[in-house]
């Protein structure tokens, strides 16, 4: 069988869009390259120690980074470079970088990165990811600006994640279902490995950080009894996993089905999740996989956002799932308020 891989798969694409030049094929080409790199420093990351790279500074005498550092600059360089983004927004940064250069200079869109999801298990050899929405700009000239990202989720033009596990994988969507590439080390090229990914409607997979559990809202906390009480007919008890790198978790949950919770707690009545550059761009690929994605009331992409940096609390996965978990939030809401 021959391999296709991301590059001629996003050029064969390109013809489903109207007016399409091929700028976002590029952006989304020079986004995957970006991935190799941050990819081959991640698979190095136990080696830092054996190496000497332990202290501040490495055997070149430079600075050692730390890898979500790494990644962020990795990903701003390529964006930088590539001259079809006009602004970032990432997790690393307080405000955007407007990108206003010569190579840019016709840029239309605008990306919005969490350059390592995950950071708390780069150390211990946990899948991390990457995760990244495309928005066309609504600015017209010059570096983006702030309210080119202030913009609901449905008005995506792309959006993705990388994880960085026991296979590299790149998974996107343009808004035309969503499709899987598997780094393949040997040609170190992603390859089309799960074309048309779509999410079962149910499952029997619960994921949530239950040491939170006596800070969830009570809804939340009738939903993981009802995901833990025994019942035959609907496969429960359901099985608990929790990753702690929500590409990881949200990316098996896509494949096998389940339901990925990260609900306000008391301490974070916002919630913990980003809106811009966590939720939306999960949000967008899993509704394009048949899923579901709200903040256990309202759909996630129809979210109005007016800050880089909002919180949303997040129920995503397979539809019945956490179509069953808003019935939840909805009947101890109801009950509160009597
Ligand atoms: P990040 O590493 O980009 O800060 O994101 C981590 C996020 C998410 O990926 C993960 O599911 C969640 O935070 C874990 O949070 P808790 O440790 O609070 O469970
Ligand atoms: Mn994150
Ligand atoms: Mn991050």
């Amino acid at each position: 069988m021959r391999v296709k891989t991301l590059g001629q798969f996003i050029i064969e694409k390109q013809a489903d869009f109207q007016y399409a030049k091929g700028e976002l094929s590029r952006l989304l080409r020079d986004i995957g390259i970006a991935a190799k790199i941050v990819n081959r420093e991640v698979n190095k990351a136990g080696l830092v120690e054996i190496l000497g790279e332990t202290g501040e500074t490495n055997v070149q005498g430079e600075k050692v980074k730390k890898l979500d550092v790494f990644a962020n600059e990795q990903f701003i360089a390529a964006l930088k470079a590539g001259g079809e983004c006009c602004a970032i927004a990432s997790e690393e940064n307080e405000e955007i970088i407007p990108i206003d250069s010569e190579v840019s200079k016709n840029a239309k869109y605008v990306v919005a990165i969490d350059p390592l999801d995950g950071s708390s298990n780069i150390d211990v050899n946990v899948s991390v990811g990457t995760i990244f929405a495309i928005y066309r700009r609504i600015t017209l000239k010059g570096g983006g600006k702030n309210e080119d990202f202030f913009q609901r989720g449905t008005e995506q033009i792309a959006a993705g994640y990388i994880i960085y596990g026991s296979s590299a994988m790149l998974v996107y969507t343009t808004g035309k279902g969503v499709n899987g590439f598997t780094l393949d080390p040997s040609i170190g090229e992603f390859c089309l490995s799960h074309p048309n990914l779509t999410i079962p409607k149910n499952g029997k997979i619960y994921s949530v950080n239950e040491g939170n559990y006596l800070h969830f809202p009570d809804g939340v906390k009738k939903y993981i009894k009802y995901c833990q009480a025994e019942d035959a007919a609907t496969s429960r008890p359901y099985s608990s996993r929790y990753i702690g790198s929500g590409v990881a978790d949200i990316h098996r949950n896509l494949i096998l089905g389940g339901i990925y919770i990260y609900p306000t707690t008391t301490k974070s009545p916002k919630g913990k999740l980003r809106l811009l550059y966590e939720c939306n761009p999960l949000a967008f690929i899993i509704e394009q996989a048949g899923g579901k994605a709200t903040d256990g009331v309202k759909r996630i992409l129809e979210k109005e956002i007016t800050e880089l940096h909002q919180r949303t609390p997040l129920f995503i996965g397979s539809e019945e799932m956490v179509d069953k978990a808003m019935e939840f939030l909805k009947a101890s809401v109801a009950l509160e308020s009597k």
